[in-house]
């Protein structure tokens, strides 16, 4: 696990997926605290062989955070709030 909650724990579930394999997350959480709460691993490769990429600010500068979400399109998940039924593809 990545991230591991500390606080604001008691906020209503959101079920959103990766991959199609279900994932658990809490209203208000981006999608990046989400994914990695959750244990996600790896969201992307770098573009530039560097390796893997799971975000690095966590406030939409660095690019290393992209996903792509069904009806949305390619997005930072760091800079976008999970919704509950969101349909999440590693970048
Ligand atoms: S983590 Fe840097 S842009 Fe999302």
């Amino acid at each position: 696990m990545r991230l591991h909650r500390l606080r604001d724990t008691a906020r209503p579930p959101i079920a959103l997926t990766l991959e199609g394999k279900p994932v658990e997350a809490l209203r208000g959480d981006t999608l990046l605290t989400a994914l990695l709460a959750a244990g996600a691993g790896p969201l992307r490769q770098s573009e530039f062989g560097d390796g893997a990429r799971s975000g690095f600010c966590l406030m939409g500068a660095c690019q290393d955070c992209w996903v792509a979400v069904e009806g949305l399109g390619r997005v930072r998940a760091c800079a976008t709030l999970a919704e509950d039924g969101m349909a999440v593809r590693r970048g």
